[in-house]
């Protein structure tokens, strides 16, 4: 363990509500493996996309009060947050005045995601749409676009903006390609990463451990910068 704990913004534990966990058997054990490779803090963030998913409010909130039980029971120093992953569109800023979907840990914070065909434009300009609104995106997964022509100076201009960028342990670790992996500690190397998360879906291919990443921070950039992206900031977003 090279820091005291992880603090996990990105995740798709909650059962039943997004492509996430299937059952709730599988929600338990990714909270379960979780807490065994270092999280200690974990924001809930189902997928907002009411064309696909519906109106998952209900199924949020019954899931939450499952897992949180069985944090509580099993793992006291184990906490739990609510948010989303907002995919964005033209509705987004009414959905979030109208508290329709959430916001990390119900401060300003909001964590955005794009279909991956977006222009670069279309990005900037949603980005600045919800920064006009008083809210901070955090851009999930930034690493996973291709729109991006120049991607250490787009990314930089972002970042000015005031927009948080986050990447995904996943890709770090290579586990979703080389090309991601490249691209991933490219954006590291540019200093321009402010949060690294799992975005977990399930326990094998897309799982919440944090540890793989942060031996691969700890390697090429120093315990600094690893706390700052798997503690520090993550806990700055969420307002602890
Ligand atoms: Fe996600």
């Amino acid at each position: 363990m090279l820091i005291e704990y992880y603090t996990d913004i990105h995740s798709h534990l909650l059962c039943g509500v997004d492509d996430g966990a299937a059952d709730d058997s599988e929600m338990l054990s990714m909270l379960d493996l979780a807490y065994r490779t270092g999280t200690r803090r974990i924001c809930l963030t189902p997928h907002f996309n009411p064309e696909i998913w519906g109106d998952n409010s209900q199924e949020f909130s019954e899931a939450f009060a499952g897992l949180s039980e069985y944090a509580a029971e099993k793992y006291p120093d184990m906490s739990l947050y609510t948010g989303n992953e907002i995919c964005y569109s033209q509705s987004s800023i009414d959905q979030l005045n109208r508290g329709k979907c959430r916001t990390l840990n119900g401060g300003k914070h909001v964590l955005v995601d794009f279909h991956l065909g977006e222009s670069y434009f279309q990005i900037r300009s949603a980005l600045l749409e919800l920064l006009s609104y008083g809210y901070v995106p955090v851009f999930a997964h930034a690493e996973r676009y291709d729109c991006f022509t120049s991607l250490l100076e787009q990314l930089y201009e972002l970042s000015s903006l005031g927009v948080v960028i986050q990447l995904s342990a996943s890709s770090l670790t290579g586990r979703r390609g080389d090309a991601l992996r490249k691209r991933a500690l490219k954006i590291l190397k540019g200093g321009l990463a402010d949060v690294v998360a799992s975005d977990a879906h399930n326990t094998t291919t897309r799982n919440p451990c944090l540890d793989s990443a942060a031996a691969i921070l700890n390697k090429y950039f120093g315990e600094d910068y690893t706390e700052l992206l798997l503690k520090i900031n993550p806990d700055r977003i969420l307002g602890l």
